[in-house]
């Protein structure tokens, strides 16, 4: 049965451990031909996107990972993923999901070196067999970003209604240049974000965690009369 728009918003998750089954090129293009009806304002449709499988994917996993054996703490971040000095209560929620991650994945506060290995797997998508990469004009600004973020939404959910799983992942813009430049991204887009594609591994502890959320007490005020 197909699931509704409700379900889909519910049931997606961020899967962090994937099985090593292909994903077509057939699947993922039809997975983009919906999405591609996300909105966008003026109907700029100000996205790209660079999609990895097969050899292509496993060259650009070993050549960001060459990059991060060579120089592990460079950024070459052109945003920052979380402001500075973050403040609450979007510091704590940041560290609850965390914790109750690592928690799933029996690594403890003090394992400093397996926290680093788990984040390390951002870099391999987590096993999936596809990633995709999104970027944007440099022109472009902050009304086309969020639109770009409508459009990796209804990827997620059109690809959790074919039965596969994703994980957006802006760990990969500490490394936007090695992956620019292995990818041909020209300097005039700028890399935002990846996305781990392909089918959940649904024995992994990791791909349990179901991350909360506020009440709308918390962010909504309705006006009224
Ligand atoms: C734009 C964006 C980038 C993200 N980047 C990463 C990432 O690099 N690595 C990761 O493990 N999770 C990443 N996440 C997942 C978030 O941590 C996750 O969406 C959040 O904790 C809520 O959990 P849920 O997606 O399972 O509902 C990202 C999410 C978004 C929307």
């Amino acid at each position: 049965m197909t699931k509704s728009a409700s379900d889909l918003i519910r049931t997606r998750i961020s899967t962090r451990a994937f099985l090593p089954d292909p994903v077509s090129e057939a699947e993922i293009r039809a997975i983009l031909d919906i999405a591609k009806f996300a909105p966008s304002g003026g109907n700029l449709q100000p996205w790209k996107v660079h999609v990895v499988t097969g050899a292509a994917r496993d060259r650009l996993v070993a050549a960001v990972l060459k990059a991060i054996a060579e120089n592990p703490f460079a950024d070459e971040a052109e945003l920052k993923v979380y402001p500075d000095n973050l403040w609450e209560p979007h510091r704590t929620r940041r560290f609850t999901v965390g914790e109750q991650m690592y928690a799933l994945l029996g690594i403890p506060r003090e394992d400093k070196m397996a926290r680093l290995m788990n984040l390390r797997k951002n870099f391999e998508f987590f096993g999936a067999p596809a990633g995709l990469f999104f970027t944007l004009d440099r022109r472009f600004d902050k009304g086309q970003w969020a639109h770009l973020g409508m459009f990796m939404q209804s990827i997620a959910l059109v690809a959790e209604e074919r039965g596969l799983a994703t994980c957006m992942q802006e760990a990969w813009t500490t490394r936007a240049k090695t992956v620019s430049a292995v990818l041909g991204v020209p300097d005039t887009e700028q890399l935002y974000c990846g996305m781990a594609l392909g089918r959940p591994d649904r024995a992994a502890a990791v791909n349990r965690l179901r991350s909360e959320r506020a009440p709308l007490a918390e962010f909504v005020a309705f006006h009224r009369d």
